[in-house]
């Protein structure tokens, strides 16, 4: 992965006129700021290369090192290693929820959150997002609850831990499950205590464009014995011995070649993170000075480890829609993406469990976009991006 110390200098170009790119102007930046940058580092190679050279595929030592650091580092007990993060749901859904039970879940996700949900047999019951953290909003959630309730699911969205204190106060009360998923949160804290502290289960994902990328990989985190060993058996077709099959499961294995390369990334993945949260402190000044922009909030108590850097456009102020404002801004050579441009109620897949839509989900998916804060970026990136929103939000403001 490139560093900001080896990256290119990008080519600025200096836009006298204001005319927007997408209308004929010339663009902020010539050479457009890269959304993601991942890839792999020669260390991740060798490590991977190295469990190529002996042969032995299959997952073993390296995924077994990987889920004893990444334990240590999310402040869990346990860490199973597993092929990707929709298995990371599935493995920690099915020892938890129950088949025909209700289980909450933010409409402001990615479908597998709801989807292994519906896998497991359980149904989603959509709750609304809080705006500014656009994490589960907790009271939502209490009203929601039927007699058929039994558990929680909630995403530590964007890198941001949802408001642990108040999901887990709900659990408590009655008596619910919770499994956290925190695909994109890998190394967010709460209450300066790794995420995988909290809850019944945690899981991750490793999907090429994660913070921590294996290609494809996941991770399920568990504090309690007795389930770790329930997980670690579904994964592997409930086997305790060989060809002795104990209860029924998966084959959700990772191979030793990711378990290698995850390691490897694990291993600067802290000083990644703080890279990651210096860009996004950079990024809060820039927009705070933006009329009609909304940096990300923290919830109270986390550390966001900002997989993705969510602004929130207040579209009322503006003559354009978010479409076209990510347009423009990615014709001044941002690259942007909507994460997600609809809410889980609006999913054809969900229409059998969908009693109503959710107006401030609805809101999130015609207001959001992500601009890049990766580790890579210079300190003119951040500059050149905050010139083109200001640039953008400027032509576009009513
Ligand atoms: C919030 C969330 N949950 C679950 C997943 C599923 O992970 P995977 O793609 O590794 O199956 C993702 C992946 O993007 C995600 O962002």
């Amino acid at each position: 992965m490139p560093t900001a110390a080896n990256s290119p200098s990008p080519v600025v170009v200096a836009d006298k006129s204001r005319t927007l790119a997408i209308k004929g102007g010339t663009p902020v930046r010539a050479n457009p700021v890269p959304l993601i940058s991942a890839g792999l580092t020669p260390e991740d190679i060798e490590a991977a290369t190295a469990v190529l050279k002996s042969g032995m595929l299959r997952q073993g030592a390296r995924c077994a090192e990987f889920e004893k650091e990444f334990a240590a580092l999310t402040d869990a007990r346990h860490a199973l290693t597993c092929a990707n993060g929709t298995c990371a749901l599935q493995l920690a859904y099915e020892p938890l929820f129950n088949a025909g039970d209700d289980v909450l879940v933010p409409a402001w996700t990615y479908i597998a959150t709801a989807s292994m949900i519906v896998a497991r047999g359980a149904r989603p019951v959509f709750v609304e997002s809080d705006p500014d953290t656009m994490c589960i909003d907790v009271a939502d959630a209490e009203r929601r609850i039927t007699p058929r309730t039994t558990a929680i699911a909630a995403t530590h969205l964007y890198g941001n831990p949802v408001n642990i204190d108040g999901v887990q106060a709900l659990a408590k009360k009655r008596n619910f499950k919770v499994v956290y998923d925190a695909a994109q949160a890998h190394l967010a804290t709460y209450h300066g205590k790794g995420i995988g502290a909290y809850g019944d289960a945690v899981t991750y994902s490793f999907y090429a464009t994660k913070n921590i990328s294996t290609g494809e990989g996941g991770m399920v985190t568990v504090n309690d014995d007795a389930l770790a060993k329930q997980i670690g058996l579904l994964r592997s077709h409930g086997e305790t011995g060989k060809y002795l099959h104990e209860s029924v499961g998966y084959n959700y294995r990772m191979t030793d070649v990711e378990g290698a390369i995850g390691l490897s990334q694990l291993r600067r993945a802290p000083a990644l993170t703080a890279q990651r949260r210096q860009n996004a402190n950079r990024l809060d000044a820039l927009i705070g000075k933006i009329d009609g922009l909304q940096a990300p909030k923290a919830t109270p108590g986390a550390e966001h480890s900002y997989h993705l850097y969510t602004v929130r456009l207040d579209v009322d102020r503006f003559g354009a829609t978010r479409d076209e404002f990510v347009a423009a801004l990615q014709s001044e050579g941002v690259q942007c993406a909507v994460h997600y441009p609809r809410s889980l109620t609006r999913q054809p897949a969900f229409s059998a469990f969908v009693t109503e839509h959710l107006p401030g989900a609805d809101r999130l998916a015609a207001s959001v976009f992500c601009i890049p804060v990766h580790p890579a970026l210079t300190e003119r990136d951040i500059a050149d991006i905050g010139e083109a929103l200001a640039k953008v939000a400027d032509a576009l403001r009513r």
